[in-house]
């Protein structure tokens, strides 16, 4: 096992009636900024529980948060936090929300122009509002974790930070608020989560049983719990189950002491930074080409996921590697989020942008070898046309 410094200060409060925590949660006397995205919170009720449990405390709200958000939209709510003396934030949603207010909350607090804060990855982040999340939508982990995603609308640019400064103080997960979610962004969460694990375990073997045993544990529990969501929708165990999977899986549990990957991510981030794919459909596109192309460098680990998380023992080693691969790809499918860049429209005539994107980004040397060049990504990404 590597070295590692496990830190994670979020507190989490898991189950149905959860929000109603919020009026002990919220200091009494802070000026809250309720942040939230198109409107999904005020169909389905948890708007008006939060406007309920928060009743007494002093809210105003920032609604419009997109999708993959936006700097530019961003930069509107920190303008807003400046204005009224906001102290606390509470991001009301899925990644999106909460990605966003990871970036109002350090931004607002910042001397310089806040996107420095995406070009410098993090590191300039000294201090943060507090902010505090309800998930609406179990995928990216974002509810407690230190990382955001923001694109940059009029360059094209979607890139991550990091810091613990914006860790959220605390994570509301009701699963009954999950039964609203369309049947696209259940298996986008269901993808996204699967995806996570495979970053942190799919590389090489260094001895780090119990992360590894975790780590199969979410994914199987995925591959079970994931088509029942959609079969099912209604189903609270089912809704639990895949809340709690994906935000073990990028809470930095399962990574700790183990080498990771991130290139699937890193090329999915520009795919959707220039065309709009959805951040799962990136992933769904790209993991299986990177797989079967990296097999030899990750050829321990495929055969240990060949075994353990899809039972193949038969066959040579790449039957097993490629059958493990195939039907990850299907599990893909069963989700509803395609798996070729021909589902999305998009053609060998894509690709030269998405891999000069990669080289201005200076995504060059990928992967836990720092071997995926900007060869072995045109490989990947012509491998998934
Ligand atoms: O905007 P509203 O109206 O709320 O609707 C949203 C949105 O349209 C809707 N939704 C959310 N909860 C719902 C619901 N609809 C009905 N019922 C509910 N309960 O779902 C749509 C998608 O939401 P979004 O937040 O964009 O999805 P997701 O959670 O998948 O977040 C994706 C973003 O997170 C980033 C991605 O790059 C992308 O920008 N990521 C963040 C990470 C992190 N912070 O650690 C890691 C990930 O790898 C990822 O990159
Ligand atoms: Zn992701």
């Amino acid at each position: 096992m590597l070295n590692f410094d496990f830190y994670n200060p979020t507190q989490v409060l898991f189950g149905q009636g959860q929000i109603a925590a919020l009026s002990k949660l919220v200091p009494a006397n802070a000026r809250v900024l309720l942040v939230y995205g198109g409107g999904s919170i005020k169909q389905n009720g948890v708007y008006s529980e939060v406007l309920a449990a928060l009743a007494g405390h002093h809210v105003s709200e920032f609604s419009g948060v997109e999708p993959n958000p936006s700097y530019e939209t961003l930069m509107r709510a920190i303008e807003q936090v400046k204005a009224e003396k906001i102290d606390f934030l509470l991001a009301v949603g899925g990644g999106s929300v909460i990605d966003g207010a990871k970036f109002i909350a350090a931004g607002a607090l910042l001397a310089d122009d806040p996107w420095t804060i995406l070009e410098k990855y993090g590191s300039n982040v000294s201090e943060a509002m507090d902010l505090g999340v309800i998930l609406t939508l179990p995928a990216t982990g974002s509810e407690t974790n230190a990382s955001s995603v923001v694109t940059r609308k009029s360059t094209q640019e979607k890139f991550a930070f990091m810091s613990r400064k914006v860790f959220p103080k605390f994570a509301i997960l009701d699963p009954s608020k999950t039964y609203s979610l369309p049947a696209r962004q259940v298996g986008n969460g269901v993808v996204d989560a699967f995806a996570h694990v495979m970053e942190q375990y799919m590389t090489y073997p260094v001895g780090a049983k119990v992360q590894d045993r975790f780590a199969e544990g979410i994914l199987l529990t995925l591959i079970e719990e994931g088509p029942r969501a959609l079969s099912a929708p209604d189903d609270y165990q089912v809704r639990a189950n895949v809340m709690w999977c994906a935000t073990l899986a990028l809470n930095g549990l399962i990574g700790a002491g183990v080498p990771q990957d991130w290139a699937t991510h890193m090329i999915g981030h520009e795919l959707t930074a220039l065309y709009n794919l959805d951040h799962a459909q990136t992933l769904a596109v790209v993991m299986p080409s990177m797989l079967r192309q990296r097999k030899d460098a990750k050829r321990a680990k495929l055969l240990q996921f060949a075994e353990r998380v899809w039972d193949i023992r038969d066959g040579s080693e790449d039957e097993r590697i490629e059958a493990a691969i195939a039907r990850m790809q299907a599990f893909f499918e069963q989700m509803g989020v395609k798996t070729r860049l021909a589902d999305y429209q998009l053609g060998a005539g894509h690709l030269d942008a998405v891999l000069g994107n990669l080289e201005k980004h200076r995504y060059t040397k990928l992967g836990e070898h720092r071997d995926v060049s900007l060869e072995v990504s045109r490989k990947v990404l012509e491998a998934s046309l």
